[in-house]
Protein backbone atom coordinates (compact mmCIF):
# COMPACT_ATOMS: atom_id res chain seq x y z
CA UNK A 1 0.00 0.00 0.00
CA UNK A 2 1.82 3.36 -0.85
CA UNK A 3 2.03 5.77 2.14
CA UNK A 4 0.93 9.18 2.35
CA UNK A 5 2.76 11.87 1.86
CA UNK A 6 2.59 14.80 4.44
CA UNK A 7 2.28 18.34 3.54
CA UNK A 8 1.20 20.19 6.55
CA UNK A 9 2.91 23.05 8.20
CA UNK A 10 2.83 24.65 11.80
CA UNK A 11 -0.23 23.80 14.05
CA UNK A 12 -1.53 20.91 11.69
CA UNK A 13 1.81 19.16 11.47
CA UNK A 14 2.34 18.83 15.28
CA UNK A 15 -0.85 16.17 15.24
CA UNK A 16 1.75 13.80 14.05
CA UNK A 17 4.11 14.22 16.99
CA UNK A 18 0.96 13.16 19.00
CA UNK A 19 0.12 10.55 16.79
CA UNK A 20 3.39 8.96 17.26
CA UNK A 21 3.25 9.54 21.04
CA UNK A 22 0.13 7.76 21.45
CA UNK A 23 1.79 4.93 18.90
CA UNK A 24 5.14 4.71 21.10
CA UNK A 25 3.31 4.17 24.03
CA UNK A 26 0.93 1.60 22.18
CA UNK A 27 3.67 -0.71 21.51
CA UNK A 28 4.68 -1.08 25.23
CA UNK A 29 3.40 -3.91 26.73
CA UNK A 30 2.60 -1.60 29.46
CA UNK A 31 0.60 0.65 26.97
CA UNK A 32 -1.47 3.62 29.10
CA UNK A 33 -3.98 4.10 26.15
CA UNK A 34 -3.61 0.74 24.17
CA UNK A 35 -4.03 3.06 20.46
CA UNK A 36 -2.77 0.15 18.12
CA UNK A 37 -4.56 2.15 15.28
CA UNK A 38 -1.96 5.23 15.82
CA UNK A 39 0.50 2.73 15.10
CA UNK A 40 -0.83 1.55 12.21
CA UNK A 41 -1.48 4.82 11.13
CA UNK A 42 2.08 5.69 11.89
CA UNK A 43 3.21 2.94 9.62
CA UNK A 44 1.16 4.46 6.52
CA UNK A 45 2.58 7.52 6.67
CA UNK A 46 5.05 8.91 4.71
CA UNK A 47 7.09 11.22 7.45
CA UNK A 48 10.19 11.44 9.10
CA UNK A 49 8.72 11.25 12.57
CA UNK A 50 12.35 11.82 14.40
CA UNK A 51 11.00 15.24 13.40
CA UNK A 52 8.78 15.60 16.01
CA UNK A 53 11.87 15.03 19.21
CA UNK A 54 9.35 12.70 20.58
CA UNK A 55 10.87 10.94 23.46
CA UNK A 56 9.81 7.48 25.48
CA UNK A 57 8.54 10.11 28.24
CA UNK A 58 6.59 12.63 26.24
CA UNK A 59 5.06 9.89 24.44
CA UNK A 60 3.62 8.69 27.16
CA UNK A 61 3.16 11.83 28.93
CA UNK A 62 0.46 12.59 25.98
CA UNK A 63 -0.79 8.85 26.08
CA UNK A 64 -1.72 9.55 30.06
CA UNK A 65 -3.28 13.24 28.70
CA UNK A 66 -5.26 11.41 26.21
CA UNK A 67 -6.57 8.50 28.48
CA UNK A 68 -7.76 11.43 31.15
CA UNK A 69 -9.28 13.27 28.56
CA UNK A 70 -11.24 9.32 26.97
CA UNK A 71 -11.81 8.76 30.95
CA UNK A 72 -13.65 11.97 31.74
CA UNK A 73 -15.33 11.61 28.45
CA UNK A 74 -16.89 7.95 28.87
CA UNK A 75 -17.58 9.25 32.27
CA UNK A 76 -19.59 12.28 31.11
CA UNK A 77 -21.14 9.70 27.86
CA UNK A 78 -22.29 6.93 30.86
CA UNK A 79 -24.12 9.30 32.49
CA UNK A 80 -25.88 10.80 29.54
CA UNK A 81 -26.01 8.34 26.59
CA UNK A 82 -28.39 10.63 24.02
CA UNK A 83 -25.10 13.23 24.11
CA UNK A 84 -23.28 15.28 21.27
CA UNK A 85 -19.77 14.80 21.51
CA UNK A 86 -17.88 17.96 20.29
CA UNK A 87 -14.57 16.67 19.57
CA UNK A 88 -12.23 19.82 18.62
CA UNK A 89 -8.62 19.53 16.43
CA UNK A 90 -9.38 16.08 16.54
CA UNK A 91 -6.11 15.89 14.03
CA UNK A 92 -5.58 12.10 13.78
CA UNK A 93 -6.60 10.98 16.84
CA UNK A 94 -8.95 7.48 17.05
CA UNK A 95 -10.84 8.72 20.15
CA UNK A 96 -14.41 7.63 18.66
CA UNK A 97 -12.17 4.36 17.77
CA UNK A 98 -11.12 4.59 21.21
CA UNK A 99 -14.09 5.17 23.16
CA UNK A 100 -17.01 3.32 20.82
CA UNK A 101 -19.80 5.17 21.92
CA UNK A 102 -23.81 3.45 21.51
CA UNK A 103 -25.80 4.73 18.67
CA UNK A 104 -27.64 7.01 20.42
CA UNK A 105 -24.49 9.62 20.93
CA UNK A 106 -23.88 12.03 17.77
CA UNK A 107 -20.31 12.11 17.44
CA UNK A 108 -18.47 14.95 15.83
CA UNK A 109 -14.66 15.49 14.83
CA UNK A 110 -14.05 19.17 14.00
CA UNK A 111 -10.29 20.58 12.45
CA UNK A 112 -9.08 22.27 9.50
CA UNK A 113 -10.08 20.69 5.76
CA UNK A 114 -6.76 19.72 4.99
CA UNK A 115 -6.65 17.62 8.46
CA UNK A 116 -10.01 15.94 7.79
CA UNK A 117 -8.98 14.97 4.32
CA UNK A 118 -6.53 13.36 5.62
CA UNK A 119 -8.49 11.47 8.19
CA UNK A 120 -10.77 10.48 5.90
CA UNK A 121 -8.02 8.91 3.44
CA UNK A 122 -6.01 7.28 6.54
CA UNK A 123 -8.68 6.12 9.09
CA UNK A 124 -11.89 4.16 9.14
CA UNK A 125 -15.06 5.63 9.12
CA UNK A 126 -16.31 4.41 12.92
CA UNK A 127 -19.95 3.45 12.64
CA UNK A 128 -23.02 4.77 14.36
CA UNK A 129 -23.73 8.61 14.48
CA UNK A 130 -20.51 10.34 13.26
CA UNK A 131 -19.85 13.40 11.21
CA UNK A 132 -17.22 15.81 10.67
CA UNK A 133 -16.95 19.22 10.57
CA UNK A 134 -13.98 21.02 8.33
CA UNK A 135 -13.30 24.33 9.89
CA UNK A 136 -10.66 26.74 12.32
CA UNK A 137 -12.73 26.52 15.37
CA UNK A 138 -12.55 30.46 16.07
CA UNK A 139 -15.14 30.72 12.65
CA UNK A 140 -18.31 32.22 13.70
CA UNK A 141 -20.49 30.38 11.81
CA UNK A 142 -19.76 26.43 12.09
CA UNK A 143 -21.17 25.80 15.37
CA UNK A 144 -24.67 26.46 14.02
CA UNK A 145 -24.27 23.43 12.14
CA UNK A 146 -24.83 21.38 15.39
CA UNK A 147 -28.31 20.71 17.01
CA UNK A 148 -28.25 22.34 20.00
CA UNK A 149 -30.81 19.59 21.44
CA UNK A 150 -28.42 17.56 23.58
CA UNK A 151 -26.40 17.64 26.44
CA UNK A 152 -22.21 18.34 25.32
CA UNK A 153 -19.07 17.27 26.05
CA UNK A 154 -16.66 19.26 24.40
CA UNK A 155 -13.53 18.07 24.51
CA UNK A 156 -10.39 19.35 22.53
CA UNK A 157 -6.78 18.21 23.24
CA UNK A 158 -3.79 19.95 21.97
CA UNK A 159 -5.74 23.08 20.98
CA UNK A 160 -6.26 25.70 23.40
CA UNK A 161 -2.42 26.93 23.11
CA UNK A 162 -2.57 27.67 19.72
CA UNK A 163 -5.41 29.79 20.09
CA UNK A 164 -4.97 33.30 21.25
CA UNK A 165 -6.45 34.04 24.39
CA UNK A 166 -9.56 35.98 23.17
CA UNK A 167 -10.90 33.10 20.61
CA UNK A 168 -10.04 30.38 23.31
CA UNK A 169 -12.53 33.02 25.36
CA UNK A 170 -15.23 33.50 22.36
CA UNK A 171 -14.69 29.35 21.39
CA UNK A 172 -15.84 28.99 24.99
CA UNK A 173 -18.63 31.20 25.10
CA UNK A 174 -19.91 29.98 22.03
CA UNK A 175 -20.18 26.30 22.97
CA UNK A 176 -21.45 26.99 26.66
CA UNK A 177 -23.92 29.67 24.85
CA UNK A 178 -25.25 27.08 22.14
CA UNK A 179 -25.37 23.90 24.38
CA UNK A 180 -28.37 23.86 26.92
CA UNK A 181 -26.05 21.90 29.58
CA UNK A 182 -22.98 19.91 28.93
CA UNK A 183 -18.85 20.01 30.19
CA UNK A 184 -15.72 21.05 28.52
CA UNK A 185 -12.75 18.94 28.90
CA UNK A 186 -9.59 19.95 27.73
CA UNK A 187 -5.59 20.25 28.20
CA UNK A 188 -3.66 23.65 28.71
CA UNK A 189 -0.58 25.43 29.35
CA UNK A 190 0.88 27.76 32.21
CA UNK A 191 2.00 31.28 31.09
CA UNK A 192 5.28 29.79 31.34
CA UNK A 193 4.81 27.08 28.95
CA UNK A 194 4.24 29.58 26.41
CA UNK A 195 7.37 31.40 27.14
CA UNK A 196 9.56 28.08 27.24
CA UNK A 197 7.92 27.33 24.24
CA UNK A 198 11.15 26.86 22.12
CA UNK A 199 11.99 24.02 24.50
CA UNK A 200 9.41 21.77 22.71
CA UNK A 201 10.43 20.29 19.74
CA UNK A 202 7.26 19.24 18.03
CA UNK A 203 6.48 22.49 18.01
CA UNK A 204 9.54 24.17 17.38
CA UNK A 205 9.96 21.75 14.41
CA UNK A 206 7.22 22.53 13.05
CA UNK A 207 7.65 26.16 12.78
CA UNK A 208 3.72 26.38 14.73
CA UNK A 209 3.84 29.41 17.63
CA UNK A 210 2.03 28.98 20.98
CA UNK A 211 0.15 31.86 22.42
CA UNK A 212 -2.38 31.07 25.70
CA UNK A 213 -1.46 30.06 28.52
CA UNK A 214 -4.24 29.30 31.48
CA UNK A 215 -2.82 30.13 34.89
CA UNK A 216 -5.73 30.48 36.64
CA UNK A 217 -8.26 27.90 35.81
CA UNK A 218 -11.13 29.77 37.53
CA UNK A 219 -10.58 32.77 35.67
CA UNK A 220 -12.25 30.70 33.15
CA UNK A 221 -15.66 30.58 35.00
CA UNK A 222 -16.32 33.93 34.84
CA UNK A 223 -16.81 33.85 30.96
CA UNK A 224 -20.27 32.14 31.35
CA UNK A 225 -22.60 32.27 33.38
CA UNK A 226 -22.78 28.81 35.56
CA UNK A 227 -19.38 27.49 34.13
CA UNK A 228 -17.97 25.66 37.19
CA UNK A 229 -14.78 24.06 37.13
CA UNK A 230 -14.88 20.10 38.26
CA UNK A 231 -11.15 19.76 38.06
CA UNK A 232 -8.16 20.95 37.78
CA UNK A 233 -5.20 18.40 37.41
CA UNK A 234 -2.01 19.29 37.04
CA UNK A 235 0.46 17.58 34.62
CA UNK A 236 3.00 16.58 37.34
CA UNK A 237 -0.23 15.13 39.39
CA UNK A 238 -1.14 12.94 36.44
CA UNK A 239 -2.92 9.82 36.78
CA UNK A 240 -0.66 6.51 35.18
CA UNK A 241 2.42 8.69 35.96
CA UNK A 242 4.19 5.71 37.11
CA UNK A 243 4.43 4.03 33.69
CA UNK A 244 6.84 6.92 32.40
CA UNK A 245 10.59 6.22 32.28
CA UNK A 246 12.48 6.42 35.66
CA UNK A 247 14.26 9.68 34.44
CA UNK A 248 10.91 10.69 33.34
CA UNK A 249 9.32 9.79 36.88
CA UNK A 250 11.66 11.85 38.68
CA UNK A 251 12.01 15.11 36.68
CA UNK A 252 7.63 15.13 37.55
CA UNK A 253 8.71 15.05 41.28
CA UNK A 254 11.25 17.31 41.12
CA UNK A 255 8.54 19.60 39.03
CA UNK A 256 5.69 18.60 41.38
CA UNK A 257 8.06 20.51 44.21
CA UNK A 258 9.07 23.60 42.90
CA UNK A 259 6.17 26.05 42.57
CA UNK A 260 7.07 27.75 39.06
CA UNK A 261 7.46 24.94 37.30
CA UNK A 262 4.59 22.65 38.80
CA UNK A 263 1.54 24.65 36.68
CA UNK A 264 3.39 24.48 33.79
CA UNK A 265 0.31 22.62 32.61
CA UNK A 266 -3.02 21.12 33.31
CA UNK A 267 -6.02 18.63 32.34
CA UNK A 268 -9.05 21.06 33.19
CA UNK A 269 -12.87 20.07 33.24
CA UNK A 270 -16.03 22.28 33.48
CA UNK A 271 -19.47 21.98 33.74
CA UNK A 272 -21.65 24.14 32.24
C1 LIG B 1 -1.15 19.11 18.74
S1 LIG B 1 -2.30 18.75 17.47
C2 LIG B 1 -3.49 17.85 18.40
C3 LIG B 1 -4.32 16.95 17.56
C4 LIG B 1 -5.15 15.94 18.34
N1 LIG B 1 -6.05 16.57 19.26
C5 LIG B 1 -4.25 14.99 19.09
O1 LIG B 1 -4.19 15.05 20.32
O2 LIG B 1 -3.56 14.21 18.41
C6 LIG B 1 -3.07 20.32 17.17
C7 LIG B 1 -4.32 20.22 16.33
O3 LIG B 1 -5.05 21.45 16.47
C8 LIG B 1 -5.61 21.76 15.23
N2 LIG B 1 -5.92 23.18 15.26
C9 LIG B 1 -5.12 24.19 15.65
N3 LIG B 1 -5.76 25.37 15.54
C10 LIG B 1 -7.00 25.07 15.08
C11 LIG B 1 -8.14 25.86 14.75
N4 LIG B 1 -8.12 27.18 14.90
N5 LIG B 1 -9.25 25.22 14.29
C12 LIG B 1 -9.27 23.88 14.13
N6 LIG B 1 -8.22 23.09 14.44
C13 LIG B 1 -7.11 23.68 14.90
C14 LIG B 1 -4.53 21.36 14.24
O4 LIG B 1 -5.00 21.25 12.91
C15 LIG B 1 -4.07 20.04 14.83
O5 LIG B 1 -4.84 18.96 14.36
Amino acid sequence: MDREKITLSGAQETMLATLYGRAIDSRSPNSVLHDDEADRLVRRIDYDFRKTGMSRTSAIGVAIRARQLDDWTAEFLAGHPEATVLHLACGLDTRVHRLGPPPSVRWIDVDYPEVLALRERLLPRPPGDYRTIGASVTDEGWLEEVPADRPTMAVFEGLTMYLRKEDGRRLIQRITGHFPEGQLVFDCYGTLGIRLQKLVPAVRNAGATLYWGVDDPHEIESWHEGLTCLDALRSVDMPYLDRLPAAGRLGMRIMAHIPVLRDVGHLLRYRF
